[in-house]
């Protein structure tokens, strides 16, 4: 018995070892991995006035009635002070950024925005989002609720 269960024990720890090893790479390029590179940063400005200015305004920072301000996309984000918690945050917008992009927006049937999967290399896509994530955000409405309850908790000493 005992034997049976350690040998059980090691072939589940090889299995997740082995989903680790296959979806590692796979789940890293779902995120931005060009953050903050200066040669994305600037070919991104290019792409994005190419291919999303007409809809999303001009250098990301001329909002228009026709597509969201792509710079409020981080917004909740950069609100978190807890530093994992803020990068756990910012790789759900990664995620979704990507998604957008690549499969495009349709809302009851209509056509929002296009589809870029055949247009754009996931490396430009990136270079656009590094782009973006260097205009200053507009000032914060207001406290995410996370933020306001870890407030309530210092406040109360229950937290350093
Ligand atoms: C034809 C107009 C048009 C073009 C061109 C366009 N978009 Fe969009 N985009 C939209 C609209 C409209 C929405 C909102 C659609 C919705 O939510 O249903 C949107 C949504 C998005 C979103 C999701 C934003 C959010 O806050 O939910 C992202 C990200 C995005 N676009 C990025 C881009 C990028 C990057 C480009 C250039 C490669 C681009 N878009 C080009 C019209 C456009």
């Amino acid at each position: 018995m005992q034997p049976l269960l350690r040998q059980q024990r090691r072939i589940l720890s090889l299995g997740s070892l082995m989903l680790l090893v296959a979806t590692g790479p796979l789940l890293a390029q779902e995120t931005n991995t060009l953050r903050g590179q200066s040669g994305a940063v600037a070919s991104g400005l290019t792409l994005y006035n190419q291919h999303c200015a007409e809809c999303h305004g001009l250098n990301a920072t001329t909002p228009q009635a026709e597509a969201p301000d792509l710079r409020r996309m981080d917004g909740f984000c950069r609100r978190l002070k807890e530093p994992s918690l803020k990068a756990d945050c910012t790789a759900d917008v990664d995620r979704y950024f990507l998604r957008s992009v690549n499969e495009g927006k349709v809302r009851a049937g209509v056509v929002h925005m296009p589809p870029w999967k055949d247009v754009l290399t996931r490396d430009e896509v990136w270079a656009i989002r590094s782009f973006v994530e260097t205009l200053p955000a507009d000032p914060p409405r207001r406290i995410t609720s996370v933020d306001a309850q870890r407030a309530t908790q210092s406040a109360q000493g229950l937290r350093p």
